[in-house]
């Protein structure tokens, strides 16, 4: 095959009995079974055993040596294993190899845990990634990965899509989050930013006339991580013109499909069901439900409108006030009272100042046959209206969120995720959907200005542009989010092509013609240029890799992430810079920065 090597190691198997082969990779076990020494050679392929015994003089004084995770080139013949000792899991697991030679290519210090070793912790793994990515299971990640990028090239490749880079350095691309920025040595003062997407290239792509763009593209965002969020991240960014978002949804829907299909062998449904976003939050809470979990929220807000109850009363009688049951099925009999007063202290983490309940014991008797400290506040005609709205049974269990909308959907939201999962709920494995109909705009709670749902840049719905000017809180998007088991893996819109509507909505965005200009100007120029109508999507490749995969983070599936708090353990990222780069791009630290800097140097 090459010099260092005739076979990989996982490649060696019954066809080659009798013949000479020669491996090379790392010693991922040595057993010494006083005389023989077996050592099991890792490479990319799979494990293979080579048994090394002191006939073999020389490989024989080396192999006593080998510790684990030496590199190893060994020659030796495949003969079949001693009865008894084949493992038909391993697809070398029918043979072994005799060693008549072998040479350490590169010892190996003591590694700082073994490859097989499942409670390593995070802050080890990453600070030694390159080890951790050794392991079996990360190198699977890994080459799914790069299956599923291909799956997408080879997909797009075959509908016309032409993959084109976008700028790293550039200017803002707002989605939302913080940018992260570069100086510029030869603008004295100026910054690049990094893209938080390619958005505004793959709309200019569009005005360039490519019609169908796609790129694998990487995206920076300064925001707080989660499990599912990375400073940098990558998307895929697919952008079209002359076609409907009806038209881009299907073909993304095939796609996904598809991918699910050749890689997994999943079936996804046929039609991926839709929801409005109004729907989405009335019934989960939740902008981005998952469909697995058999629990929807139900508002009982104007049956506590006249309740004496303050706790319910209050919100019930707010603007922005909601109250809302979830009624958990047969939740009397599952659930014990401290497992009931945990979702108490966990609905606190979002807010919710209380969760009130029901036990229903017996559904014909009125409120004789309701259990709770609450159902002495309401009247007969509310416990009725609840019980018929939420469809309790005997054995149920009704929880309560009353307060601000915000805080109500949230927490009822997550407790119906907790609870999904703690009372094993979960219906079927995969539950693709579609949520549409967004609002442009959502209310800024510290500035009381109108922000973008998604990005400014995305349509009104056709006949609402005039509302963008007097009502925009009332005007819905042509966005559209492709969620997956109450991940969001992608979203995208058919996108404003007419500067005169652009400019509307920076208007309502609060942003005025000369901000505009400065900040969007070339696109702006763009669009009076003959702009076709486009739309397009973008999917977080690192989220359908984690999903695909099973892992619980996305850190799991990227190379060499950042930490929670966005930094690199492995290379100490980021860091100190020379004084003379600093003064090189114009920069001083604050003194309170120096102060900090200074602090750390001392007690490192
Ligand atoms: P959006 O901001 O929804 O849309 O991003 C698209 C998809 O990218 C993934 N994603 C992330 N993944 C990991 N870490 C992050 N910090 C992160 N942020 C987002 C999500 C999300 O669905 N330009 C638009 C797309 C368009 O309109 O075409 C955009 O970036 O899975
Ligand atoms: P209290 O009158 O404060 O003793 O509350 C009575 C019940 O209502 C308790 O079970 C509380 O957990 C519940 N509760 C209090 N505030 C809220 C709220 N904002 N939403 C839902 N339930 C609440």
């Amino acid at each position: 095959m090459n010099a260092m090597r005739s076979h990989n190691c996982g490649q060696v198997n019954e066809t080659l009995i009798d013949q000479v082969v020669t491996v090379s990779g790392w010693a991922h076990r040595r057993r010494d079974h006083g005389g023989v020494i077996f050592i099991d050679l890792r490479d990319a392929s799979g494990l293979l055993q080579v048994v090394v015994d002191p006939d073999a003089v020389a490989a024989f004084a080396l192999a006593e040596t080998v510790r684990n995770e030496h590199v190893l080139q060994v020659t030796a013949k495949v003969r079949p294993r001693p009865e008894g000792t084949t493992n038909p899991d391993l697809p070398t697991g029918m043979v072994e190899v005799y060693a008549t030679e072998m040479e350490i290519l590169n010892r190996a210090d003591p590694i700082p845990f073994q490859l097989d070793e499942d409670d390593v912790s995070e802050a080890v793994r990453l600070r030694y990634r390159y080890l951790d990515l050794r392991r079996e299971s990360m190198q699977k990640i890994f080459r799914l990965r790069s299956g599923v990028t291909k799956y997408f090239r080879d997909f797009l490749e075959a509908e016309n899509f032409v993959d084109i880079e976008t700028p790293i350095l550039t200017k803002s691309t707002p989605e939302g989050a913080r940018d992260y920025l570069v100086p510029s040595r030869v603008h004295q003062g100026d910054f690049f930013a990094l893209p938080q997407s390619p958005q505004l290239f793959k709309q200019l792509l569009m005005v360039a006339g490519f019609e169908r763009y796609y790129q694998i593209a990487r995206c920076f965002r300064d925001e707080d991580l989660r499990a599912d969020r990375q400073p940098e991240f990558t998307q895929l960014d697919i952008e079209t013109s002359f076609m409907t978002e009806e038209e881009i949804m299907n073909m993304m829907e095939q796609m996904i499909r598809g991918l699910f299909k050749d890689k997994l062998d999943v079936d996804l449904v046929d039609d991926f069901p839709r929801m409005t976003y109004a729907e989405a939050i009335e019934q989960y809470g939740i902008d981005r439900p998952d469909l697995r979990i058999p629990l929807k929220l139900v508002s009982v807000t104007d049956l506590m409108r006249d309740s004496g109850f303050k706790v319910f009363a209050t919100p019930a009688n707010a603007d922005d006030g909601r109250v809302a049951a979830l009624c958990v099925p047969a939740g009397s009999q599952k659930m014990s009272r401290k497992e009931i007063d945990d979702c108490t202290n966990f609905v606190s983490n979002y807010g919710a100042r209380g969760l009130a309940y029901i036990k229903v014991n017996d559904t014909s008797a009125g409120r004789d046959g309701l259990q709770s400290p609450i159902v002495k506040n309401l009247s007969d005609e509310a416990l009725a209206g609840v019980i018929e709205r939420t469809g309790a049974k005997d054995g149920d269990l009704i929880f309560f969120g009353a307060d601000k909308a915000k805080v109500v959907n949230d927490s009822l939201a997550a407790l119906r995720v907790k609870l999904g999962h703690d009372l094993e709920m979960i219906e079927g494995d995969w539950a693709p959907m579609w949520v549409v109909d967004f609002p442009m705009f959502e209310r800024d709670e510290d500035s009381g200005r109108w922000t973008s749902l998604h990005h400014p840049f995305t349509a009104p719905k056709v006949d609402q542009i005039d509302d963008l000017k007097s009502n925009p809180g009332n005007v819905l998007s042509r966005a559209y989010d492709m969620v997956l088991n109450g991940t969001e893996i992608g979203g995208g819109s058919i996108r404003i092509h007419q500067m005169e509507v652009q400019k509307l909505a920076f208007e309502a965005l609060g942003i005025d013609d000369t901000e505009a200009q400065e900040k969007f100007g070339f696109l702006l120029d763009a669009l009076r240029f003959g702009a076709p109508p486009h739309g397009g999507i973008a999917f977080g490749v690192d989220r359908i890799i984690a999903m695909m995969s099973n892992v619980e983070s996305i850190r799991d599936v990227i190379a060499f992430p950042k930490t929670q708090k966005a930094s690199c353990l492995l290379t100490d990222a980021p860091s100190d810079v020379d004084k003379t780069q600093l003064r090189d791009l114009h920069i001083r630290l604050s003194p309170a920065a120096q102060a900090l800097k200074s602090g750390d140097q001392s007690e490192g």
